[in-house]
């Protein structure tokens, strides 16, 4: 498999990727060793606050079946990086009812982590998930393919540049899920989204890399990868996007031509546990069949 073998080259440049490498790795060393402080606890347990973040978006094209469809929008988990993550989100989302949950990635932090408890955690969260058209996911940079199987046995549905159509009554809703785009991107993500049908298309995408390529046949596009910074200045200035392409697009509700955007801020936290003037995310999303307007949090959002 073509990401298998991705995943064991070294990420960008081989310098860049062996100091990447070595940094991730230190930090890892220091998060262990810090792990049982009191100042370690603390960060750790403040990153755990969760919002809930709730969009409502009218298009006039959307499928009447679907009006007032919600969708459960999870990113970012990073579960084997604080040890409370799944149980706080469980806790959060377990009185959420949804129709479907999408995960779009970096369910996994530590990319040497191994698979079972990381499976058993991921487990946790799933089951406090209520969404009779169940869980669709994506991988992150940070996951891998070994995942996808562990996954699909716990009743995850995983998306690798594919399209998936869900019908009610006799309208369709198609969902693209795409494999990573920001360290896994190749020209099989573009093919998957051209390949999308005619009609109301969302994307799963773990960044906003493509959201230019995917804003051609996709309404909305569901994202995540930047933490909206997670380590900011106060007003939730962030120090960098992380990302490579489309650099506007790495926080909050945006349109890429006829698209509509969002991008979370995520659940966890990457290598380092802490979060700061950026807490995580929870996103309930609410399709209704209506003039093209959206809302975040009962506030039309004007962009
Ligand atoms: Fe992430």
């Amino acid at each position: 498999m073509r990401r298998e073998l991705m995943e064991a080259e070294p990420s960008g440049k081989r310098w860049r990727g062996q100091v990447r490498s070595q940094l991730y790795d230190t930090a890892w060393r220091m998060h262990h060793v810090l792990r049982p402080t009191r100042p370690f606890k603390h960060g750790a347990k403040r990153a755990l606050r969760l919002d809930l973040s709730e969009l409502t978006l009218s298009f006039a094209d959307l499928p009447a079946a679907f009006d007032r469809y919600r969708i459960l929008h999870l990113t970012d988990l990073h579960l084997d990086n604080i040890d409370d993550t799944a149980a706080e989100t469980a806790a959060r989302i377990s009185g959420l009812k949804s129709d479907l949950c999408v995960i779009t990635g970096d369910i996994r932090d530590n990319i040497h982590a191994p698979l079972h408890p990381l499976i058993e955690r991921l487990e946790r969260v799933v089951s406090s998930v209520h969404a009779p058209d169940g869980v669709l996911s994506v991988l992150g940079n940070h996951d891998g393919a070994a995942m996808v199987a562990p996954m699909e046995k716990i009743g995850i549905h995983v998306l690798l540049n594919e399209t998936l159509t869900l019908t009610r009554d006799t309208d369709d809703l198609h969902i693209t899920g795409l494999d990573d785009v920001h360290r896994f991107h190749t020209e099989e993500a573009y093919a998957a989204l051209d390949a999308a049908p005619e009609g109301f298309c969302i994307a799963l995408v773990h960044s906003p890399e493509v959201a230019g390529r995917a804003a051609e046949k996709h309404r909305l596009y569901l994202t995540g990868h930047t933490h909206g910074g997670q380590i900011c200045l106060p007003g939730q200035r962030s120090f960098t996007s992380g990302l490579k392409r489309h650099r506007d697009l790495g926080k909050g509700i945006w349109r890429h031509g006829r698209m509509v955007g969002y991008t979370s801020r995520g659940i966890g936290a990457c290598i380092v546990p802490f979060r700061s003037f950026c807490p995580g995310e929870v996103t309930m999303v609410t399709l209704r069949r209506g003039a093209d307007h959206v809302s975040v949090d009962g506030q039309p959002a004007d962009i």
